[in-house]
């Protein structure tokens, strides 16, 4: 691994000799947002062509596969939850926008006061976001129904996400990264890591941990927040709920009061070999490439790194592409199995505490139970919902997942018992969810109406936003 540090070595003197200060707000509770942001991604294509083609090059990234037809335990997992509804794979950053109006879990509002779901679910799709919390404050965007923000939040997350596009810097082509997301920038000062104290690579990680991390929504407004008060670890956090006494919705069946992980890449990669050793996502993701008159630029296709061998794992490691697919491939084969593990042990205790209360337990006898569930699943979700996890921390999610199956066999060991106390001693039969569907209809969920919804949503509500967006000059063409 001696060519590890000889090219970190380039790389410090290089390319960081080049690294540009920039000033950003000092005040801690509104740290590091730009004066002005312009949301409009189009604005950006003259001045900074290769890196504004090749962000929309993100656009060839999508294919999109359906979580829950791939494996139908999520929907007794998530019960009662919207995720249940519909969960698809992430895909380019192109269809930030595109997928969170046409997935499900949004609903089909046909007012801006409707639900289900609050402003928050805007908050990792479009400079937007970004652009109203400038200008009405983190209270001024966050209040009220998602469908409120509907003609608002219209350009696709872009430059004004990541960069301080009002600075000269930016305006020069040197990155100006930023936080954009306030609450992203409080969140890290708790973890040790103010922004503008930070050096290059840890604000190249930082930019991608305003979004890719674990949150929860906390109060009235039900705001954006990151629970890493006592750290980033699956512990840590759990601590943290449990202090708080918050959940994010009750499992129907069971009646347990879960947590569910959103997508820890931030956390998961920090804990990892590559993390530890300052490798951030910008080597693997965003590397640097030359366009055609042979100008360095970075590469702002995010996507599979392994598409872009020679310019990412290559240039710090000498195996063959082959090799360390094959090394990946095989750790993602092994947490998937443990995962499975897990998740049939969890769908089995949610029916078995069912069964539990149907036969007249108590509260005081379910609450440990519940607890293991609750702990169980959150550890399970924070290792399989942070993506790319078996490339980024595979030996985090083996010993995340470990921890799982313990929990959900201590609540198990307890239902048994409990159960006999309440003269069943036969084993809990489980329904027939062996497909999407199936598992939906055991679970009495209406999909045909909640579809049927949608699609005539898609059809009158949102051209009327784009419309409205338009009249208000919010929207290029
Ligand atoms: C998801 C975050 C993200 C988004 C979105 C993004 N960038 Fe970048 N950009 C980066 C990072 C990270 C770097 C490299 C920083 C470094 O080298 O330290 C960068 C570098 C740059 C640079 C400096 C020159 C270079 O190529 O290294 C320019 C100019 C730039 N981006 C323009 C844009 C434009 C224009 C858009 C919108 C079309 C955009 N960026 C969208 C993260 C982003
Ligand atoms: C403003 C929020 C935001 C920021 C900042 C952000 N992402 Fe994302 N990222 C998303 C969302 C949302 C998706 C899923 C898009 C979809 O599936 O519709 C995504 C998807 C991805 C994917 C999957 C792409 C694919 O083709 O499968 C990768 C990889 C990724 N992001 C890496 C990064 C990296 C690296 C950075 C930092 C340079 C970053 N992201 C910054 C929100 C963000
Ligand atoms: C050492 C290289 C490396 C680093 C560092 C790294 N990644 Fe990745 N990441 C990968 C690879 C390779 C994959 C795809 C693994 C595979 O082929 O299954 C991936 C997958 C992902 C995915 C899932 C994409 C999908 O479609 O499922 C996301 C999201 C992601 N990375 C985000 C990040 C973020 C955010 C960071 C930094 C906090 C980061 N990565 C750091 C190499 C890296
Ligand atoms: C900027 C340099 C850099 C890049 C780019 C990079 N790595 Fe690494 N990689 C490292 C360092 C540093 C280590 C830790 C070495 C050690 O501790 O001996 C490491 C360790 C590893 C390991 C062994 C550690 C483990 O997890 O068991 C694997 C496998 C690996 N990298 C795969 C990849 C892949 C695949 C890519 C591309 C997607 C990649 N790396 C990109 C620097 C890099």
């Amino acid at each position: 691994m001696t060519k590890v540090s000889d090219i970190l070595a380039i790389f410090l003197a290089g390319i960081c000799a080049g690294l540009v200060s920039f000033s950003l707000q000092a005040d801690a509770s509104k740290t590091a947002v730009p004066q002005k942001i312009e949301a409009k991604n189009e604005t950006f294509s003259a001045p900074h062509p290769d890196q504004y083609q090749s962000w929309k090059a993100t656009s060839e990234q999508s294919e999109q596969s359906d979580a829950l037809g791939e494996d139908p335990r999520l929907v007794i997992l998530w019960a009662g939850y919207p995720f249940a509804k519909d969960y698809k794979k992430p895909r380019g950053h192109a269809y930030a926008l595109t997928d969170v109006r046409e997935t499900l879990r949004t609903g089909a509002p046909k007012t801006a006061e409707d639900g289900p779901l609050p402003m928050a679910c805007w908050s990792c799709k479009s400079p937007d976001v970004a652009r109203m919390i400038t200008e009405q404050g983190e209270e001024g965007y966050f209040h009220g129904k998602w469908a409120r923000g509907g003609p608002e939040i219209v350009n696709n997350l872009g430059c004004g996400d990541c960069h301080n596009t009002a600075s000269a810097e930016f305006a020069e082509g040197k990155p100006a990264l930023t936080l954009s997301r306030p609450y992203a920038a409080r969140a890290m000062e708790a973890i040790g890591k103010p922004f503008d104290k930070a050096g290059r690579f840890d604000q190249q990680a930082m930019v991608c941990g305003q979004c890719h991390v674990e949150y929860y929504f906390d109060g009235k407004d039900k705001a954006v927040k990151f629970p890493w008060k006592n750290g980033t670890t699956v512990d840590d956090m759990e601590i943290y709920y449990d202090n708080i006494a918050f959940s994010d919705w009750t499992n129907p069946l069971s009646k347990a009061p879960m947590i569910k992980a959103q997508h820890p890449e931030y956390e998961t990669w920090r804990a990892g070999v590559h993390g530890q050793n300052n490798v951030t996502c910008i080597d693997c993701h965003m590397p640097k490439v030359q366009n055609a008159q042979g100008k360095i630029y970075t590469d702002h296709k995010i996507g599979n790194p392994f598409d872009n061998f020679e310019k990412t794992c290559a240039t710090c490691h000498t195996q063959d592409k082959a090799s360390l697919q094959g090394v990946v491939a095989k750790r993602k084969a092994d947490i998937t199995e443990i995962k499975l593990k897990v998740e049939d042990q969890l769908v089995h205790a949610h029916f078995e505490a069912k069964a539990a209360w149907d036969a007249g337990a108590t509260e005081a006898e379910m609450k440990p139970i519940l607890t293991d569930i609750r702990h169980a699943q959150w550890r399970w979700d924070y290792a399989i919902a942070s993506h790319g996890i078996h490339m980024h921390a595979p030996d985090v999610a083996l010993r995340v997942l470990g921890t799982a199956l313990d929990q959900a066999a201590q609540a198990r060991t307890k239902l048994l018992r409990l159960l006999a106390t309440k003269g069943i001693s036969h084993e809990i039969p489980l329904p027939d969810i062996s497909t999407k569907q199936k598992a939906q209809l055991a679970l009495g969920m209406d999909m045909p109406q909640l579809n049927a919804e949608k699609q005539e949503f898609l059809k009158t509500v949102v051209p009327q936003w784009d419309e409205q967006a338009r009249k208000a000059g919010r929207l290029s063409q």
